[in-house]
Order: C-alpha cells, then sequence, then structure tokens
C-alpha cells in the first residue's frame, strides 16, 4: 500500500446556503474526525465565510474548498469569483474542471489550464477533475478522454505538478447511484498515474494523490479506497448529511 495520505472532500454543489451549512456543522462539530487524513469541505461562495468560520471556532481540522473560480485576479468579470478572494476565506482547495463545469456551462480545457496555473499561484491546492461520459466509456474512448483532459496540465512544472490532485469522476457515475466498480476505477486510476510519471517523472507521480468521485457512499467507499492507486473521495450527495460524509470519512480508512 501507498504512503499517501488519503483525502476526503465534500462537494456541496449548489446545496446547503448559510442556514443549512449551520445545521450541517452543529452536526460535524461534535464529530471527532480522524486526523490520519485529510477532510475538506467545498460549500457554495456564498457559505464559504459562515463554514470557514463555523469550522475555526470548533478548532476543526476539517479544510476549506471551493467548487470553481476564475483565472484572472480581478477586473470586469461579472458574477465571477477570484483566487484571491477565496484566499482571503482562507479556503486551502479550489475545485476545477468539475463535470458540471465542463458539460453545463461548457468550460474549454483553456480555461481550466489557466485556472489550474493561476490556483498555484497563489498556492491554493486544485483538485483538476477528469472523467468520461457514458457514451465515451461505451465507445471504447475512456483512456483518450482522460488523457486529453489531463493534456491541459502537462505544460505546468515539475514543482507546480507536485501540488496538484486529481479527481477521477466518471460522468455516468455522478448523481446516479450507480459507482464505478473498484476495478473500474483503480483501471482509470493507474493510467492516469502512469501519465502523470511519463509526464513529470515516477517520483512525482508516486506522490500525486488521485481522488475517485462519482456516488461514493458509505457502504461503498472501503472497498473503493483499498485500491492501490485511490487516495481518497470527492463526495456530492452523500456529502450533504453530516452522519453520512463522518460514515465516509471513517470508511476511508479501512
Ligand atoms: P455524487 O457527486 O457523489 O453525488 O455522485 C460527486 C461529484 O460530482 O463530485
Amino acid at each position: 500500500m501507498s504512503e499517501r495520505r488519503k483525502l476526503v472532500m465534500a462537494n456541496w454543489k449548489m446545496n446547503h446556503g448559510i442556514k443549512d451549512s449551520f445545521s450541517f456543522l452543529a452536526e460535524w462539530s461534535k464529530l471527532s474526525i480522524p486526523t490520519e487524513l485529510d477532510v475538506a469541505i467545498c460549500p457554495p461562495f456564498t457559505s464559504l465565510q459562515s463554514v470557514g468560520l463555523g469550522l475555526s471556532e470548533s478548532n476543526s481540522t476539517t479544510a476549506l474548498g471551493a467548487q470553481n473560480c476564475h483565472f484572472e485576479t480581478n477586473g470586469a468579470f461579472t458574477g465571477e469569483v477570484s483566487l484571491n478572494f477565496l484566499k482571503e476565506l482562507e479556503c486551502q482547495y479550489v475545485i476545477i474542471g468539475h463535470s458540471e463545469r465542463r458539460h453545463i456551462f461548457n468550460e474549454p480545457d483553456e480555461w481550466l489550464s489557466k485556472k489550474v496555473d493561476a490556483a498555484l499561484q497563489v498556492e491554493l491546492t486544485p483538485v483538476f477533475c477528469v472523467g468520461e461520459t457514458l457514451e465515451q466509456r461505451e465507445a471504447g474512448q475512456t483512456e483518450s478522454t482522460v488523457l486529453g483532459q489531463l493534456a491541459a496540465i502537462k505544460d505546468l512544472s515539475r514543482e507546480q505538478a507536485a501540488q496538484v490532485v486529481i479527481a477521477y469522476e466518471p460522468v455516468w457515475a455522478i448523481g446516479t447511484g450507480k459507482t464505478a466498480t473498484p476495478d473500474q476505477a483503480e483501471e482509470v486510476h493507474g493510467l492516469i498515474r502512469r501519465w502523470f510519471g511519463d509526464t513529470f517523472g515516477t517520483a512525482y507521480a508516486a506522490e500525486l494523490r488521485i481522488l475517485y468521485g462519482g456516488s461514493v457512499k458509505p457502504e461503498n467507499t472501503s472497498e473503493l479506497m483499498r485500491q492501490e492507486n485511490i487516495d481518497g473521495a470527492l463526495v456530492g450527495g452523500a456529502s450533504l448529511d453530516a452522519k453520512s460524509f463522518f460514515e465516509i470519512v471513517q470508511n476511508s480508512l479501512k
């Protein structure tokens, strides 16, 4: 088994405004979160400050992350959020290229590449998401799709690459209740690590954390996390409830 420290992240998507975030935190602060792994919560932008304050008031080890960002530092970009604002809120992570951003909001690879670069400039950890659709999987294009998406980060320096987290999220498994089998996930995670090794060197690849996302629940966490190349999870639906997210965190260590 690898020495990589696991990372489990909650992606609340467009759920949990301030009121619901407080209810979650009231539960979360009563739980004793294991310290053998990293845990982060990514609330919607408008709940970031409240969640951040709530976590620090309860001396929580849980970190804060954002679900998106813009690559420019400031300017005429109506409706967008600068990475500098996320830094002010003490975010440590930012999700980049989630499939919902790619498919619903048509974010092109060129933007994602700039976002990863911009996040690294301000020392925020980018969680760069990749994953194939069902059509692509059925057409035997899983590998070419994932490698094509990874190409957006191929020009990073090795030092920059060492700061990146990758999340493999097969689009057909997101919010559908259909999880990739541990073998299916492991196959793609292995592919990602090999690409990383070929691109940045094997020492960097050995350190890379690759999260799995797509219908992760307390019941399927342990089996997924036991795979050699799965180093954590990006959890949507099952992270909205404090108890269920806590179970996922606990099961990630089993
Ligand atoms: P899900 O979402 O756990 O609800 O499938 C995962 C994600 O989209 O990050």
